[in-house]
């Protein structure tokens, strides 16, 4: 669905960033990306949503290269980056917050309105706090709404960035079971997460980054096994950098 092919990318004058990001993301998976502070993870979601033009390589979706096109362009073609700590206008209810989602589409009223009832049947929350200000929520409770809103435009693909950034475990757990719904709607979800476990227990596959590249890609079940993440995020480093 999605293709990472040899992707270079960086900021300004400065050196590249990713050096050669080579994998891919199946159709209707959870893929976490995982990997040390400053690996580069960050930069995928931006070079994949629009915020950074890639240097070299390609971002297939489906067998379209999106690499490069606006932000807005990559959005009507289905892929959204949902947004983190500045998400939501505190005065405005957690009906208004979701709808606001479809602003872009806001003529199109009854497609609008229909969806809407079905994004508060998948996520209970928004059903029962529909009339309360956003400001009432718990942390948790206002990423599940950040989520909702993100799927009125009804997406194929979701990007998130560090989602448990600040999360207590209670709502991590709300969190995973979010977005378990969404991909249970069918999107395909690509997240990366700086809480190595927690990420991979709710994905499919694992993508190891580090210093721009791809250095491992597999289940997400048997890289949590794997000995070598120990040694990366626990060590610093991994066998194959040390001398
Ligand atoms: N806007 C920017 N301008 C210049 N350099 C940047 C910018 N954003 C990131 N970088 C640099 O790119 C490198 C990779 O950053 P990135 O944010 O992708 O890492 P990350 O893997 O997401 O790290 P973290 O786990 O800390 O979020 C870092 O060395 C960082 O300093
Ligand atoms: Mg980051």
């Amino acid at each position: 669905m999605i293709t990472f092919k040899g992707l270079v990318a960086g900021y300004g004058r400065a050196g590249d960033i990713l050096r050669g990001v080579d994998f891919a993301v199946a159709e209707g998976s959870i893929t976490c990306i995982v990997g040390p502070n400053g690996a580069g993870k960050s930069t995928v979601l931006k070079t994949c949503s629009g915020l950074l033009r890639p240097r070299k390589g390609q971002i297939l979706l489906g067998s379209q290269d999106i690499g490069g096109l606006t932000p807005a362009a990559i959005l009507r073609l289905g892929v959204v980056q949902v947004p983190q700590h500045h998400g939501l206008f505190p005065t405005l209810t957690v009906r208004e917050n979701v709808q606001l989602g479809a602003y872009v589409n806001r003529r199109q009223r009854e497609r609008n309105r229909a969806r809407y009832e079905e994004i508060a049947q998948i996520f209970p929350l928004i059903a029962e706090r529909a009339n309360d200000r956003a400001a009432s929520l718990s942390g948790g409770q206002r990423r599940t709404v950040e989520f909702a809103r993100a799927l009125m435009l009804n997406p194929g693909v979701v990007l998130l960035d560090e989602p448990s950034l600040g999360l207590d475990p209670k709502a991590c757990r709300q969190l995973a079971s979010s977005v378990k719904a969404l991909n249970q709607q069918g999107v395909t979800v690509l997240i990366v997460e700086q809480n190595v476990r927690f990420g991979l227990s709710m994905a499919d596959n694992g993508v190891v980054l580090e210093g721009g590249r791809v250095l491992h890609t597999s289940g997400a079940a048997e890289l949590l096994a794997d000995p070598d993440m120990g040694a990366l995020f626990f060590g610093g480093t991994t066998r194959e950098t040390q001398p």
